[in-house]
């Protein structure tokens, strides 16, 4: 890729694609945002290292506690990476409660360093350990395949009396905290039913912990509403973020409340501190893409673009019979390919594959390499832009489905 401009990428070719994909969820203001560009390139200029209060870290921190799911929720530390975010709620989580066990879920993603990787719910981790102790993990209610093959109708949400066993029975009582995504981004955009997180925070508070929302994805504006959990209407003691806050310039960080951050030795000078987190440029970077996506409403546009882009997905779902559960909140959107409705069973991956190449040949940069197929544009992409990715997707079905039945 050469160049971009809002959804749109450039190839060195000068071919152009539609990007459903935005750097998975990081590129909130699509490419080439000129509000980034200016806020880089005057910072630059300026000052670039030290970790020194500048005017736009002021602006950034009061922002987002501005724009907090609860005013509680006010002390703000930055990082550069998810993945050491996430650390840090962990270490912050153990500061407080002076435990030490974490619980994450099957399905979660929350970074590939070694304090985290225990904690990932995937075959991503196979061959890489030994892990670090004291990490448990319980099944994530992805009710397109539950588990427990029980219906979110009337299943009573067994998945948490489940965690509650979990718990008892691995747990040495030492839980520190419950790590979640509030919908699961890496495992396919995975939405939770209604009442699971609130109960998921009710254990948590059972158990003496904190509960960590890791909003890394759908963290400011992506889905809707500026915070994922706002829509399952909880509010969680640490809120880890990143990807979209920096449109791109690497910045993380994690949100809590004056207490928990006051937590020894968490608190101490330098003890939760890293070189690039609160660096000038990086400040920069997510002030400028932190006031765009506040002052022009991102997240109401995510919603109503978000909802418009479900609507005509679930059209092909109604149309072909391997495109399964079309589901989203906002611009955070995912459907399944399925061999058929009735089994479920996913696509192969090379049959994903074919489909992700149809696409690119029509301009439509998309994740369908893989059966749950994670829709995630820029925020600034346009209702015109997201219905001529569905019109593209709807090609390249057709073609798909042609060549399959023929073969
Ligand atoms: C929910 C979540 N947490 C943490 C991470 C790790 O972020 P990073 O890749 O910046 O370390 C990711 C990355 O995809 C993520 O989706």
């Amino acid at each position: 890729m050469e160049s971009g401009s809002g959804a749109l990428l450039t190839d060195v070719d000068g071919n152009t694609y539609l990007d459903f994909v935005a750097g998975i969820g990081v590129a909130s203001l699509g490419h080439g945002h000129p509000a980034l560009q200016q806020a880089l390139a005057e910072q630059s200029a300026k000052l670039t290292a030290g970790s020194f209060t500048t005017a736009a870290r002021v602006r950034l921190l009061k922002r987002i506690a501005d724009n907090a799911p609860s005013p509680e929720l006010c002390q703000t530390q930055l990082y550069s990476g998810g993945a050491e975010a996430v650390e840090s709620a962990l270490r912050l989580a153990r500061a407080y409660t002076g435990k030490f066990e974490i619980l994450s879920f099957w399905g979660a993603f929350h970074g590939k360093t070694a304090g985290v990787l225990g904690l990932m719910g995937s075959e991503f981790k196979h061959g890489l350990g030994p892990l670090a102790p004291g990490q448990i993990l319980a099944p994530y209610p992805d009710c397109y395949r539950c588990p427990f093959a029980l219906s979110p109708a009337s299943c009573g949400l067994h998945c948490v009396e489940f965690t509650r066993q979990t718990l008892k029975m691995q747990s040495t009582g030492s839980l520190a905290a419950i790590v979640v995504e509030p919908i699961q981004g890496t495992a396919g955009n995975v939405i939770p039913p209604v009442g699971w997180l609130g109960a998921i925070q009710e254990l948590a508070r059972e158990c003496g912990a904190l509960l960590i929302c890791d909003e890394m994805i759908t963290g400011f504006g992506r889905t809707g509403q500026l915070w994922g959990q706002q829509h399952f209407a909880i509010t969680s003691d640490i809120i880890t973020f990143g990807k979209g806050v920096g449109s791109g310039f690497p910045v993380s960080g994690l949100l809590s409340t004056k207490e928990i951050a006051q937590s020894d030795p968490w608190s101490r000078p330098s003890f939760s501190s890293s070189s690039y987190g609160s660096g000038p440029l990086a400040t920069a970077a997510a002030d400028a893409v932190t006031r765009v996506i506040v002052e022009e409403k991102l997240s109401d546009h995510a919603a109503l673009v978000g909802e418009e882009l479900r609507q005509a997905l679930q059209s092909l779902a109604d149309k072909y019979p391997f495109v399964d559960e079309v589901r989203g909140k906002g611009l955070l959107l995912a459907f399944e390919l399925v061999r058929d409705k009735k089994s479920r069973i996913p696509l192969p991956k090379s049959q994903c594959e074919q489909i992700f190449q149809l696409c690119l040949r029509r301009g439509l940069l998309t994740m369908s390499y893989s059966p749950r197929v994670r829709i995630n544009p820029p925020l600034v992409i346009t209702r015109e832009q997201a219905l001529e990715g569905v019109a593209i997707l709807d090609e390249a079905f057709g073609e798909f489905l042609m060549h399959s039945s023929a073969s």
